[in-house]
């Protein structure tokens, strides 16, 4: 009974949980091109740019776009993360922590901007993208498996 609660609809768990994948790995190629192409402090504020909520300028488009996918990225894998506690079981666990994971990103993210590229920062930046990276992929193979019942 609870288990059929749990799954009731499969497919809305695996659209959001697939969602997430592209923008996440958007963020990552964009954060990679700023890095490769020193471009990380061009927007040296917190949270905002210097232009404030108006269009990303020419000279921190990048930095800004980064931001800016972060708040839908961030969102979806919180409401996979929702669903999957309330939905679906299986996939429970890994949503979770990228939830957790995005959430410590965001601030890495912040502190790699207010203390001007500390290395360390960066690193933990760049390999807590890969972790969440991997708990979302994990999250979308789960419920690909709970939507097609092959579990
Ligand atoms: C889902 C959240 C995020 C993900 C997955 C992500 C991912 C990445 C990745 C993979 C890089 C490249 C790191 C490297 O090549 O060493 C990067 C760079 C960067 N990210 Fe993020 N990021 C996120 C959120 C943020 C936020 C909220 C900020 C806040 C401003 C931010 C600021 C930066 C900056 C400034 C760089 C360039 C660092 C440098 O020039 O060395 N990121 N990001």
């Amino acid at each position: 009974m609870a288990t059929t609660a749990q799954q009731a609809n499969p497919k809305a768990g695996l659209a959001l949980a697939f969602s997430a994948m592209p923008m996440l790995y958007s963020v990552m190629l964009i954060g990679v091109y700023i890095t490769s192409s020193h471009q990380g402090l061009s927007c040296p504020d917190w949270p905002l740019c210097p232009n404030g909520f108006d269009l990303p300028s020419e000279k921190y488009f990048f930095e800004h776009t980064h931001r800016l996918m972060v708040v839908i990225t961030a969102g979806l894998i919180y409401a996979t993360a929702a669903y999957s506690a309330a939905r679906m079981k299986q996939a429970r666990k890994t949503a979770i922590i990228a939830a957790i994971a995005v959430s410590v990103q965001i601030v890495l993210g912040m502190l790699v901007v207010t203390t001007r590229l500390e290395p360390l920062l960066v690193a933990a930046h760049l390999s807590t993208g890969i972790l969440l990276f991997a708990m979302t992929l994990m999250t979308f193979l789960k419920a690909y498996r709970i939507a097609f019942g092959k579990q």
